[in-house]
């Protein structure tokens, strides 16, 4: 598994790809969410890190195929257009979750459930935002960043990278300013 890997707008992936070690996620969110499995083992430290400070973290979307990603960009197309959706919800075959490297975090508290833009303002997002990098995760769609990654500023979505992670998070750049600067 190369954990580096790029996907998004200009690098799809096959409509066939499907990652070989996925992995059931016991969420309380959802049932059947699966995961590549060394994202999960590390998620699962990053949730343990949490409790210890009081906070609840939880997967709400795991690995996605592309004819769920193709639901999902179409029912957003619907209900808002095309250029919410288009900044929104990758196409399918241009999501990380294709690649069950990508997990959106919900947030309990208070015995709610809160999720995607919910989560924006909540201590506990800004906890995951600075620590999830020792776990091997970066918050891969940054508010100051959405030039480079063409997406909305999405404080849920968070990709492993492993190793790198670090030197991403102290360097704030995205995996798109990392990789194309290494082929340079
Ligand atoms: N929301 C992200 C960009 C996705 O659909 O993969
Ligand atoms: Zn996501």
């Amino acid at each position: 598994m190369d954990y580096m890997m790029l996907v998004n707008k200009d690098h799809p992936l096959f409509e066939a790809y499907v990652p070989s070690n996925l992995e059931e996620v016991d969420s309380k969110y959802k049932e059947n969410i699966l995961l590549e499995s060394k994202t999960l083992a590390s998620f699962k430290k990053l949730q343990e890190e949490a409790l210890k400070q009081g906070y609840h973290i939880d997967v709400m979307s795991g690995y996605r195929t592309y004819s769920y990603q193709d639901k999902l960009y179409n029912k957003l197309l619907k209900e808002k257009g095309f250029s919410y959706a288009f900044r929104s919800v990758a196409l399918p075959g241009r999501s990380e979750h294709q690649t069950g490297l990508a997990i959106d975090f919900c947030v309990y508290k208070d015995d709610k459930c809160y999720i995607e833009h919910e989560i924006e303002n909540l201590e506990e997002t800004k906890w995951v935002h600075e620590n999830a990098h020792r776990f091997g995760f970066i918050l891969r769609y940054p508010i100051d960043k959405e030039e480079i990654t063409e997406y909305n500023y999405e404080p849920w979505h968070l990709r492993y990278i492993g190793d790198k992670a670090t030197y991403l998070y102290q360097n704030n750049e995205t995996l798109e300013e990392y990789i194309l600067r290494e082929h340079i």
